[in-house]
């Protein structure tokens, strides 16, 4: 974050108060006849819906013209949910500008790389860094607090939409200004600028800040220390127009204060290790991504990541879908039961707050094909029954609310290292940083092991076992941390493409993995990556692909080496002994199993406990100041039976020892005595 950023005082903190989970959903009755609404309300309270994200899209229609607002309708439905007793998350309706105003003021409009416009007609079509964006968002933004701020309904403040969803980086002019204002802030000089960017490279030494501009596109690459340092600014830059809206807010209201993070596959641009200790509490939009192979197990990644950044405190789904979304290449309806062990599996890791995105299936619009709690064939629908089910499920689950997942394993994660890492000249575009952490990440939830999502900065003394997949940019203070945890006793797993470059992403020189090297006990000479497709294998047996290294042990124990490709006979992974802990390292992309088989011998030698399970099932435990309750998602086909005892929520039965999962079926059990069940 820039020192600016830093600088600016934090917006003073509310606590998010719901009674038990919260079920709930964006709903968006400007879309529909208000003849509905009062209908809408009862089948909501039929559902157990009782958190309601309204206003989200709601600018042109309270403030139609310059200077006309008309709240008559959002008083309408505000007074309908509060007589419903249902609870409200109130949308500022700033996420996107109406016609009136990009057309009197079309300078508010993005600008992409390629230096031209993205003209209105979808949404986010507006600049962050626009001072005139910004003064009309914040009028209406107090418009809209001074009139609901103190409203008994409304409990959560729902700031803008999905920030930076697709307007997260602007090349316009004015976002040329503020990005040479929040490099003056960062460097001080112009020379230390050019120190920082090795400007001294094609020539590209600046003298005056003037001369500098947002990393539009170039006939070659572009400068990765400009690209790197812009994707700072952009994140800093919104963030910064989150907290000028929750400072309106806050003048009028003394309730918590959100945004929806977008902690997916395929968002990359807001750096929300610095985002989130700004939100009141910390709430995540997930969707199932049917573009990977393993959309089920990102979805865990996801959750745990969003606890991570709730630094372990319970968060809110603030929306995912009851079945299909539509704006992937195809959109994969759920299967009966999915969408209730979807919902669960968030909260097994933390979630205090399910709701979706939407109430009812818009029947125009881009989102028309998008599922909702109320689907376009109605109530008489699976959809809708297994919502109610779900609903009756939430509401029983209340005892589980504040509860916290306990880890014994992290997997370190950083934005600065995904910039850096998969910058556009680099060894082999087949290796990306996301795909390497979900590696990474699934071989450890495959085999059953709870992970939390962790900083490289991170207090790192509570976890038997780090993991650092791809940890390609990282500054000298998080690699002294890192090893001081080591030489303490700790674990580490790093893996190739890690340690590579500092924070100015200057490689480290005296061999790769510079950061990392003696804490490795390993020295690396020259990369040498593999073809796609192209795979190698292990004196071991094992195979791998994507990449290979020159790597001598220094002072490291060798376990596995190249058996062929371009570093044939050369160590392949390596473990060496580091105070009182030790560090191991994997020098390629080894296949699925033979990942997992590396990992369980690491955590097996870290002391890490393991659940049964397997692949396709999520097993977690929350624990809180009423007890402890055992979560198992059966994902597969197959009846599971494990050890447990207590009392199980979802079929009400005692449970004395062993507990059977049918296949496709969630169990929780509110335990009597917490066995580390089935450790492996
Ligand atoms: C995001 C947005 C919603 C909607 C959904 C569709 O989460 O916040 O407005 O567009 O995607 O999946």
């Amino acid at each position: 974050m820039s020192r600016a950023a830093h600088e600016k005082p934090r917006v003073s903190a509310r606590d998010f108060a719901h009674d038990g989970i919260a079920f709930g959903c964006d709903y968006n009755p400007e879309q529909w006849d208000p003849a509905i609404w009062t209908e809408d309300v009862e089948l909501m309270r039929t559902a157990g819906v009782d958190l309601v994200a309204i206003n989200i899209f709601g600018w042109s229609q309270i403030n139609p013209g310059l200077g006309v607002f008309d709240f008559s309708a959002l008083d309408t439905v505000i007074e309908l949910l509060h007589a419903g007793g249902i609870r409200i998350n109130l949308g500022t309706a700033t996420s996107s500008p109406p016609p009136w105003l990009t057309t009197l003021h079309p300078e508010i409009l993005p600008v992409t790389d390629d230096g031209t416009t993205r003209f209105p007609g979808g949404r986010q079509a507006w600049c962050p860094s626009s001072p005139v964006f910004r003064r009309y968002a914040l009028a209406l933004v107090e418009q809209v607090a001074e009139r609901y701020g103190a409203h008994p309904a409304v409990e959560l403040w729902h700031v803008s939409n999905e920030l930076g969803c697709h307007n997260a980086l602007c090349y316009c002019a004015e976002s040329a200004t503020a990005f040479r204002r929040w490099l003056e802030n960062r460097y001080g000089s112009i020379d230390e600028l050019n120190r920082a960017w090795g400007t001294s490279f094609w020539s590209q030494r600046y003298s005056a800040w003037d001369e500098i501009l947002p990393p539009l596109q170039t006939l070659s690459s572009r400068n990765p220390g400009q690209m790197l340092d812009f994707h700072r600014f952009s994140s800093d830059e919104l963030l910064d127009y989150y907290r000028s809206e929750a400072a309106v807010i806050r003048r009028f209201s003394e309730v918590a204060i959100t945004t929806n993070f977008m902690v997916t596959s395929h968002i990359r641009n807001l750096d929300y290790w610095s985002w989130a200790p700004e939100v009141d509490i910390v709430a995540n939009d997930h969707y199932l991504d049917h573009r990977l192979e393993e959309p089920t197990a990102e979805l865990a990644f996801a959750a745990d990541f969003t606890r991570g950044l709730a630094g372990g405190a319970p968060w809110l789904l603030m929306e995912t879908a009851t079945s299909a979304v539509n704006w992937q290449p195809h959109n994969i309806a759920k299967t009966p039961g999915e969408l209730t062990r979807n919902a669960l599996a968030h909260v097994a890791r933390g979630a205090d707050g399910i709701c979706f995105f939407q109430w009812r299936a818009s029947a125009q619009g881009s989102e028309k094909f998008h599922s909702a709690l109320v689907p376009h064939a109605g109530t008489d629908s699976a959809v809708w029954r297994e919502v109610v089910e779900l609903g009756g499920l939430i509401e029983r689950l209340g005892e589980v609310a504040g509860s916290r997942v306990v880890a014994e394993a992290a997997v370190v994660f950083s934005w600065d290292a995904w910039w850096a890492g998969d910058g556009e000249n680099r060894p082999s575009h087949s290796v990306a940083y996301l795909d390497q952490v979900h590696a990474a990440y699934n071989a450890l939830h495959d085999l059953g092991i709870t992970v939390d999502i962790v900083p490289p900065d991170a207090d790192l003394s509570a976890y038997k076992l780090v993991v650092l997949p791809g940890l390609h940019l990282v500054t000298d203070a998080d690699a002294a941390g890192i090893e001081s945890y080591v030489a303490g006793g700790g674990h580490v797993l790093i893996t190739f493409y890690s340690g590579i470059v500092d924070e100015d992403d200057r490689v480290r020189l005296g061999g790769y993995p510079g950061a990392f090297r003696d804490l490795l006990g390993i020295r690396v000479e020259e990369f040498a990556p593999l073809l796609p497709g192209q795979s190698i294998g292990l004196a071991s047996g094992a195979s791998a692909r994507l990449w290979t290294e020159r790597l001598q042990a220094t002072s490291a124990e060798v376990l596995d080496s190249f058996a062929d490709g371009p570093a044939a006979g050369i160590p392949a992974v390596t473990r060496n002994a580091h105070g009182s802990g030790s560090a191991w390292y994997v020098a390629t992309m080894l296949e699925d199993g033979a990942y997992r088989n590396l990992l369980a011998d690491v955590a097996r030698s870290a002391g890490v406990a393991r659940h049964p399970g397997g692949e396709d099932v999520d097993i977690v435990r929350r624990v809180g100041d009423t007890g402890s309750h055992l979560f198992v998602i059966n994902h597969t086909a197959d009846d599971l039976e494990l050890q447990a005892t207590g009392e199980e929520i979802v079929t009400g039965a005692s449970v004395t020892g062993t507990l059977l999962v049918p296949g496709g079926s969630v169990r929780i059990v509110r335990e009597s005595t917490t066995t580390q069940e089935g450790t492996a």
